[in-house]
């Protein structure tokens, strides 16, 4: 049997009758740059995320180099990140000439740990990036308590999480600002790349449309430094088609997980130390259960992951993965090396063991095929051949 890791011509199929007649209708207008679509988009996407204004950018990385820019962060100033992201968030950062700060995560829930946060915070300290690594929304509650206290701006990463939810508010909907990318495989893809910053501030919202557009507030007339850094029209029609579906497609990506899930219990079972499924209590789909994930004082908020990356913890990781390919199974891992052992990155002044918990993650973890399509018999095939490599 062949499993792939993403199936998005899987997806094309379901809504091939809808996106090529748009496509044409806006190719036949010529409708390409700033167009109605966008304008469109961004207003759905902010209403569904539950903020006020949308800004189509060209990609996520973007988003959060724009968003960073709009708050005025550039050098001379620090910005906290997770080691364990993608190099996306912390490229964003350096973009700006401001220094990136890292700190540790929760081995629970692979989300910034924010019992660490406060020893990385200084005078020069501007802003956060959680990242809610993999569509687990991460503890926002306690992060922007910390950023009242210590007055520093709070700038979500939502790369991996349309749509994920804590307690009554969606991934995006916390923060100053929240950044999404678009990124074809993401749950939320266009066919290319796009992004998009959220913000409730108006003001906020008013910069990084000018900074997308070179500064123009009107024709020929460019007020501040800005880039182009647009979301294309036709990539926004796409989006717009696509975001119908989006809940309905989390959902079942969730009904993935709680198979995958129940399957590892069945005998034979592995050990924790072979296979760890990463707290699956509140991992686990439809049971909005209490955020404990023990991290101590963690708020009593529920979560709803949804799971762009299903990612399991597996002892001998490379073996297992070669093992996996022989039989058709494709996997990936988010991330092999934390940002900071990157060779680009070896001018951030750190090393090897100044994040052990983001380094247990990097040489473990494992991300199993996931999407929407995914069926009980392909998942079935999966964790017959995990169990066969281990047992
Ligand atoms: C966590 C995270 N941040 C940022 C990005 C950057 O997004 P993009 O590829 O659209 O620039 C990605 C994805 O690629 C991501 O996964």
């Amino acid at each position: 049997m062949k499993v792939p890791f993403v199936d998005l011509n899987a997806q094309y199929q379901q809504i091939k009758s809808e996106v090529l007649p748009k496509m044409e209708s806006i190719v036949e207008r010529g409708d390409f740059i700033l167009g109605d679509d966008l304008a469109k988009f961004e207003q759905e996407f902010a209403a569904y995320t539950g903020v006020k204004y949308g800004i189509g950018v060209a990609s996520g990385t973007e988003a959060l180099h724009l968003a960073l820019l709009a708050c005025d962060i550039g050098p001379g100033d620090e910005v906290i990140t997770a080691p364990n992201t993608f190099i996306a968030t912390v490229v964003a950062i350096t973009l700006t000439g401001a220094k990136p700060v890292l700190v540790d995560v929760e081995p629970e829930t692979y989300n910034i740990n924010p019992s660490l946060i406060t020893k990385k915070v200084t005078k020069r300290t501007r802003a956060i990036i959680p990242v809610h690594l993999y569509g687990r929304p991460a503890a926002m509650e306690e992060i922007m308590a910390l950023a009242r206290k210590h007055s520093f701006k709070v700038i979500e990463d939502v790369a991996q999480a349309h749509g994920a939810r804590l307690g009554s508010k969606k991934a995006g909907a916390f923060g100053d600002l929240a950044c999404f990318s678009f990124y074809p495989a993401k749950n939320l893809g266009a066919y290319g790349d796009g992004g998009l910053v959220v913000t409730d501030n108006e003001a906020l919202a008013e910069r990084v449309k000018l900074l997308r557009n070179y500064g123009q507030k009107e024709k020929n007339r460019h007020i501040i430094f800005g880039v182009n850094s647009r979301l294309d029209n036709l990539q926004s029609a796409i989006l717009r088609i696509k975001l119908k579906y989006l809940d309905d497609w989390n959902n079942r990506r969730r009904q993935k997980a709680k198979i995958y899930y129940e399957l590892f219990q069945v005998a034979p079972r592995l050990n924790e130390s072979q296979v760890s499924l990463p707290n699956p209590k509140t991992g686990l789909p439809a049971e909005a259960s209490a955020r404990t994930g023990g991290r101590s004082g963690g708020s009593a908020e529920a979560e709803d992951h949804i799971y762009h990356i299903d990612a399991i913890l597996a002892k001998d990781r490379d073996k297992l993965a070669e093992h996996l390919k022989a039989r058709g199974v494709a996997t990936g891992i988010h991330y092999p090396l934390p940002v900071y052992l990157q060779e680009c990155y070896a001018n951030l002044g750190y090393k090897k063991g100044d994040f052990p918990a983001a380094e247990e993650m990097a040489s473990k973890t494992l991300s199993l095929p996931m999407y929407p399509e995914l069926t009980r018999e392909q998942i079935e095939y999966v964790v017959g051949c995990v169990k066969e490599f281990y047992l």
